[in-house]
């Protein structure tokens, strides 16, 4: 079994004392009045009460209309939709960071296009508009879409990828998988996820947010088949519709969300304070102070990574290196045109996920951090 592989993260696996992550969705009796609703209405799916009432909930959170959200059966699907939706020829490139989760890229893939890895900034970890005009001049094909990557939740800059789409006529698909918290809608579709890793789990669903409902129709209905009103398929599409049930988590999880969000901004200071004291480490950029997450990721000094995960592993402590090594280190992207990425591989040998969930103990984060001191100074 390689390193990867053998760091554990489920709570009950031998030996593990403090795991990385222990998602936490609704309970039972918070989901029984919506289930029963459920049971009234016997509607299950199919754009139903529950997933009406959920999209209206979140509109009005993000300050959009109920036109220009639609709730779907998973942020890869959503991300793939936000790429099909503006149909561009197969074999397309899209540019995207290669500092992200394998979903990015599969997304494109299912859209029809060619990922494009590119690196990404330093400091904020995310594809910059200023990033992306750079590489489109060098790009080895047409770039018809960008795909920049929200990491682990920090918000990106809407209304710059707006400007940025408007001067290079390139369409920009954002993937916000983990930025549920930070989201500011844009003119670009933003994907949310919303696993059960993610802030506001149901399971397996997410959305898609933009200021711009004649696309969030064009989602809508290539979401269910490509159906305009009848049973006809009007176009290519896809069955990646949200059923009633995860509707009911998703509402149940908004009714709690302020004290979900307190219970991760507290693990989030916590991290900020303990880790303070220990020079040469940083959390992420912005984390706890403008957004929280479900991971806590934090950049060790050159040469630390392996030694940091063996003394967890003795001490029972789980960790990830969530994103690996970066997109154009997967088998199934080999072929994908990259361009030079020294700071996505700088950022894979030196970012650890650290244990993070909402109950995670006080304690436990002293103890994580004194690991990381012990090793790291
Ligand atoms: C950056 C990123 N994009 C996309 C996804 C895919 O989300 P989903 O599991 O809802 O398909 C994830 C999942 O963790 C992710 O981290």
């Amino acid at each position: 079994m390689d390193r990867q592989a053998r760091r554990v993260w489920r709570a009950d696996a031998p030996g593990v004392t403090i795991s990385v992550a222990k998602p936490l969705l609704p309970p039972a009796s918070a989901l029984l009045p919506y289930l029963e609703r459920i049971d009234a209405a016997r509607w299950y799916s199919n754009g139903g009460p529950l997933v009406r009432e959920f999209e209206a909930r979140l509109a009005k959170r993000l300050g959009v209309s109920e036109r220009e959200i639609v709730l779907v059966s998973n942020a890869t699907q959503g991300l793939a939709l936000s790429l099909q939706a503006v149909d561009l020829p197969p074999g397309t490139l899209c540019m995207m960071p290669a500092w992200s989760f394998a979903a990015s890229a599969h997304a494109a893939v299912l859209a029809g296009l060619v990922p494009y890895f590119v690196d990404v900034d330093e400091a904020s970890w995310s594809l910059t508009p200023e990033l992306a005009e750079h590489w489109l001049r060098r790009a080895p094909g047409r770039v018809g879409a960008v795909m920049p990557v929200a990491p682990f939740g920090r918000p990106l800059d809407g209304p710059a990828w707006e400007r940025f789409r408007r001067e290079n006529d390139c369409w920009v698909a954002i993937d916000a998988a983990a930025a549920f918290d930070g989201l500011r809608a844009s003119e670009c579709p933003s994907v949310v996820s919303l696993h059960a890793t993610k802030l506001l789990g149901v399971g397996e669903g997410a959305f898609v947010v933009a200021r711009d409902g004649a696309l969030i129709d064009a989602i809508r209905t290539r979401a269910n088949f490509g159906f305009l009103g009848n049973r006809e398929a009007a176009m290519k599409a896809t069955n990646a519709k949200l059923s009633e049930y995860a509707a009911a988590v998703g509402l149940a999880g908004l009714d709690r969300w302020d004290e979900t969000r307190a219970a991760f901004a507290r693990v989030a200071n916590e991290y900020v304070r303990a880790l303070d004291p220990v020079p040469n480490v940083q959390l992420q950029q912005g984390y706890g102070r403008e957004w929280v997450s479900t991971t806590a990721n934090v950049v060790l000094p050159e040469g630390r990574l392996e030694p940091l995960e063996d003394a967890f592993e003795e001490v029972g402590i789980g960790t990830r290196r969530w994103w690996g090594d970066g997109l154009a280190a997967h088998l199934a992207f080999v072929s994908s045109p990259r361009a030079p990425t020294p700071v996505t591989q700088r950022l894979a040998a030196t970012v650890i996920g650290l244990p993070c969930w909402s109950d995670l103990p006080n304690e436990m984060i002293a103890r994580v951090a004194e690991v990381v001191a012990e090793v790291c100074v």
